[in-house]
């Protein structure tokens, strides 16, 4: 047996897969393969954050509730500061919230756990790894095999279209292809939903258009529950299913807006002109937004 293997049986024996429902740690996704597109997969309740420093309380969130369904892409916009980030780090089980409750199916989330995956602003990346290496290190902590790990590696790396760069290392990449190595390993887990927190925040516009078309073509293919925090209204609208606007913080639910167009989307289209402008005016009662 080997290291691998030795690894991949002591997670497999661990308390997650014991239920009926059993499944390997990096292949979260099948745990709900019951659950038919469309139906809600995420549940988030009641949620409230308040950050205690010494002597200040900081209510960074407040009475969020939202049902996110099986394969929608949902992006949430708010003014700068209001508690996005924080309500991404709440689900990813990353910080405690104050109150409320976060299931996926019918389990509650607590802790970190490979059902969620999370693609950060600023790639946190092993820059000294290959791109290959990175994107095989969350199957290498699941104790995937190597032969499959190669496999599904090289099939996320052609899927964001970096397969003549899957020996370079990081640090030789640019920031889009930085990007969209985050991007594919998060992916290769299959994890039931991926959590991405202005992923394309640090892009120059153009790379960040082409980012948002190679995001939107991936989606096509490998049918992903995504939550997308995004500060710019025109990517909001031009990669989303529903759109969910917060009000400055801390973070409430100021309104949840349908965007019911197949992708690829026209943004010189009047239906897209005019939602962008009505989302853009609700923000701009709360605070200022990018363009
Ligand atoms: N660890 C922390 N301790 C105390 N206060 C915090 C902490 N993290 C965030 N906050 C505060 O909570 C509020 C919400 O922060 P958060 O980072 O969630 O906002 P955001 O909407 O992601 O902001 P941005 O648009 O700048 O990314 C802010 O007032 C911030 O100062
Ligand atoms: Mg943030």
């Amino acid at each position: 047996m080997t290291g691998d293997n030795e690894q991949g049986e002591m997670i497999r024996e661990g308390p997650a897969y014991r239920s009926k429902d059993r499944v390997r740690a990096d292949r979260t996704d099948e745990l709900y393969k019951d659950i038919p597109e469309g139906d809600v997969l995420m549940s988030i309740k009641d949620l409230r954050v308040v950050y205690q420093t010494d002597d200040t309380k900081t209510v960074a969130v407040d009475d969020f509730t939202l049902d996110v369904k099986k394969g929608e892409l949902i992006s949430i916009v708010g003014p700068s500061g209001c508690g996005k980030t924080t309500i991404l780090r709440a689900i990813a089980g990353l910080l405690q919230p104050t109150s409320g409750k976060i299931t996926i199916g019918d389990k509650e989330c607590t802790a970190p756990g490979s059902d969620r995956g999370m693609v950060f602003q600023d790639f946190a990346l092993f820059p000294w790894r290959s791109v290959r290496k990175n994107v095989e290190f969350g199957m290498e902590i699941a104790g995937v095999p190597k032969e499959e790990r190669e496999q599904r590696a090289d099939r996320y790396i052609k899927a964001v279209g970096l397969e003549r760069f899957a020996d370079s290392r990081v640090h030789e990449l640019s920031g889009g292809m930085k990007q969209r190595v985050g991007i594919a390993r998060a992916l290769v887990m299959h994890p039931a939903v991926i959590l991405m927190d202005e992923p394309f925040g640090a892009l120059d516009a153009q790379t960040r258009n082409i980012m948002q078309e190679e995001l939107v073509r991936i989606l096509a293919k490998t049918e992903r529950t995504i939550l997308f925090v995004t500060h710019s209204v025109d990517e909001a609208v031009y990669i989303s299913d529903r759109i969910v606007i917060l009000t400055k913080r801390p973070a409430t639910i100021l309104e949840v807006v349908d965007v019911p167009w197949p992708r690829s989307r026209d943004r010189a289209s009047p239906d897209f002109v005019q939602l962008r402008k009505h989302i853009l005016e609700e923000l701009e009662k709360e605070n200022v937004m990018d363009n």
